[in-house]
């Protein structure tokens, strides 16, 4: 069977932990194939939370294999810590594989990371500070320390040393940082985490390819999103990696040709955590209520989410980027009390009038959304179970978007909960 991927279309937050746990339901496995744990994907089962960082959300499936993709940067400590979250909440986290490819994030990082955003001042990026950007730097740079380096003490502190003399050196003179000690870092990671995390090791490329030449169902799960993306998102304001679906392809080891549909998740609205352009962002009391009614606070790092209107350019261009097969929306019920809805359908700036993304990223910052205000539906939508129980003018702005964006909409989430979704393709 072909694979599956699931991806973010706009800054992140989409919901694409509670659409990848619910499609995850004919999955054999799931592979998170980018990222690390600046992402916070929340699945709500049975009114309880759970919020993930680096386990695929496929997890609370007893038959599911979930897979951390060589794409993905692993702070083994913090794997620790979900995995015995996890296990203290009766989920069985004895499936989960780990690519002895996917890079570790070593502390450092996460100096470095922290230090250059207080270096950058009001122009700071407004990372997690979880050391993504700086651990992809050095996979780059061909400096970087594998998860399959945990498996040989003796590498993994030749390296570690080779590293140190480097960070350390930037840290002291650069930063006026104390610098970190290897021996530590050895205790750390060789005698606390690399007895846990040994036994996952494995070779992900070839889990996925017997799974996939024996008809299983393989799902690719991405983190952050399109226009957080390295390549193709609102640069520098990204972050370090490709959520797009061709990161699926690199960052789990599968060709596009194994790749036959692509699930891409929206807001009915959008967010945007950290810094960067935003042409439909509200500062009004509709913004606010975004905020309070959709539950706008990070997942991860607890801070507030800038809000604004659906934008369909957006859209367009993920459609684009990623070969949407489909959309997937969700938190429409966060529109419930709004009397009229704004889509934004193209920009303007300086007499023109574009309808996909300007390539120009000072064109977008100057941007002004062109709307079209479509009614309300003012009815509760949390309790619905089905597309025809949708009022009118919900199904009107489902079908405005399918329309704007040129892609059908398969799936719409109306709440929080694993059961809280409607399929509109059938
Ligand atoms: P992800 O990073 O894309 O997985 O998304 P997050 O988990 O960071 O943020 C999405 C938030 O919206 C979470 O708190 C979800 O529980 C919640 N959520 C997901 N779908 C819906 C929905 O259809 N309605 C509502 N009200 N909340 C939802
Ligand atoms: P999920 O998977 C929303 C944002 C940060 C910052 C930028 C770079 O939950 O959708 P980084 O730490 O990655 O170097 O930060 O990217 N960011 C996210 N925003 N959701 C995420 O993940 C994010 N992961 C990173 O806020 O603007
Ligand atoms: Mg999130």
């Amino acid at each position: 069977m072909p694979a599956t991927v699931i991806v973010g279309t706009q800054w992140g937050d989409e919901g694409k932990g509670k659409f990848t746990d619910l499609v995850a339901r004919e999955m054999d496995l799931v592979v998170r194939y980018q990222g690390g744990h600046n992402a916070g994907h929340t699945l709500v089962v049975g009114g309880e939370s759970f919020a993930l960082q680096l386990v695929p959300s496929g997890i609370l499936y007893d038959d599911i294999t979930t897979v951390i993709g060589n794409g993905v940067v692993v702070d083994p400590r913090v794997l620790i810590t979900e995995m015995d979250m996890l296990e203290a909440r009766g989920v069985d986290t004895s499936r989960l594989r780990i690519s002895g490819n996917a890079h570790l994030i070593l502390p450092y990082h996460q100096e470095l990371d922290k230090v250059s955003e207080r270096w950058l001042g009001k122009a700071k990026i407004g990372t997690t500070k979880r050391g993504i950007g700086p651990a992809y730097a050095d996979k780059a740079s061909r400096v970087g320390i594998r998860v399959q380096d945990l498996l040989d003490p003796s590498i993994f502190r030749q390296k570690l040393e080779a590293a140190l003399r480097e960070k350390n050196a930037v840290l002291a003179k650069v930063y006026n940082q104390l610098p970190l000690d290897a021996d530590e870092i050895c205790a750390e990671y060789l005698d606390v985490c690399a007895p846990r995390i040994a036994p996952l090791i494995t070779d992900a490329v070839g889990l996925v390819h017997e799974a996939l030449e024996s008809g299983k169902n393989v799902l690719l799960e991405g983190a952050q999103a399109t226009f957080l993306d390295l390549d193709h998102g609102t640069y520098p304001y990204v972050t370090s990696s490709n959520p797009v679906a061709g990161g699926a392809c690199t960052g789990a080891g599968v060709g596009p040709t194994q790749i036959d549909r692509v699930i891409g998740i929206t807001k009915a609205y959008v967010t945007r955590v950290g810094s960067g352009p935003f042409p439909t962002e509200l500062d009004d009391e509709v913004g606010n209520m975004l905020v309070d009614r959709g539950h706008e606070f990070g997942t991860n790092t607890g801070r507030r989410r800038r809000t604004g209107w659906l934008d369909a350019v957006m859209l367009r261009q993920a459609a684009r980027v990623n070969g949407l097969s489909e959309l997937a929306v969700t938190k429409l019920d966060v529109l419930d009390t709004l009397d009229t809805i704004k889509m934004c359908v193209a920009y303007e700036a300086d007499g023109e009038r574009y309808h996909h993304m300007p390539y120009h990223q000072s064109v977008l910052h100057k941007v002004t959304p062109v709307y079209e205000e479509l009614p309300g539906w003012r009815t509760d939508l949390t309790g619905m179970t089905e597309r025809s129980q949708l009022p009118r003018e919900a199904l009107d702005y489902v079908a405005f978007m399918e329309e704007q964006v040129g892609v059908k909409v398969t799936l719409v989430g109306v709440g929080p909960g694993r059961e809280q979704f409607l399929r509109f393709d059938g």
